[in-house]
């Protein structure tokens, strides 16, 4: 801040104070940069298992001579499914094990936000809070997950079974609101449904993924508007002699 005797001999030197603006910072780094932390450092101790070096050797071996860099997302992805979620020292590995620069391995691994880079729970409750999801109530699915787990969005559970993270579309779109746990979708979903979801995974049991409305995928929930007649079989229109 300028003191007032500053500020004179400025206005002196320029004829009028200039105004100073900035726009305001942001309320977290964390999806972006890293910090070294007792938890997640170079030394944090990774390493593929022998499955897993195998697998790695499958993936790479897929891409042609000369571009096997191009492995490195599968790459993140086994580490990570191995891991539980993605440290650095891990990204270090898949650099080495890729003959990349480091650096290189973080600019993939910080732009996929699919990539845990801190450690999450046993299930990772991912809630889109996108506008078709929020228009259908991702607000109260939200708040019911917030009051069933005790913890808050970007907080991990005491037990280390939950983690809930807000994020953008999932692409589900047409079955707003939606969670994704894990590998799973849990679609058209109602406050009784994420609720009964949860208690299944907290009793161990293993939820049935897809929509809880009723539907198949996303056919429209109020019945067929267009392609309602039978699909033509093969051979439609082809002559009777061929
Ligand atoms: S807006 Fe929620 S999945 Fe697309």
């Amino acid at each position: 801040m300028l003191t007032s005797a500053l500020r004179a001999l400025v206005g002196n030197a320029r004829g009028s104070i200039r105004q100073l603006h900035r726009s305001a910072p942001a309320a977290s780094d964390q999806l972006f940069v890293h910090r070294d932390s007792d938890a997640n450092n170079p030394d944090t101790p990774f390493e593929f298992t022998a499955d897993n070096l195998k697998r790695a050797d499958a993936i790479i071996s897929i891409y042609p001579e000369g571009h096997q860099r191009a492995a490195v997302i599968p790459l993140l992805d086994l580490a990570q499914r191995q891991h539980g979620w993605l440290p650095i020292s891990a990204m270090h590995a898949v650099a080495k094990m890729l003959d990349m620069p480091n650096m290189r391995v973080y600019e993939v691994a910080t732009f996929y936000t699919m990539f845990n880079r801190n450690p999450v729970g046993k299930f990772h409750v991912q809630l889109c809070g996108t506008t078709p999801c929020w228009l259908c109530g991702s607000d109260d699915i939200m708040a019911a997950i917030q009051k069933k787990l005790g913890i808050k969005n970007g907080e991990t559970s005491k037990d280390g079974m939950f983690t809930l993270t807000e994020v953008e579309c999932l692409g589900a779109c047409v079955n707003a609101p939606m969670v994704q746990i894990n590998d799973h979708y849990y679609e058209d979903l109602t406050v009784k449904d994420i609720e009964g979801i949860l208690d299944d995974l907290k009793a161990g049991r293993e939820p049935a993924a897809g929509p809880r409305s009723g539907r198949f995928a996303c056919e429209p929930s109020g019945g067929l508007t267009s392609l309602t007649k039978e699909p033509y079989g093969p051979g439609f229109g082809v002559r009777s002699d061929l």
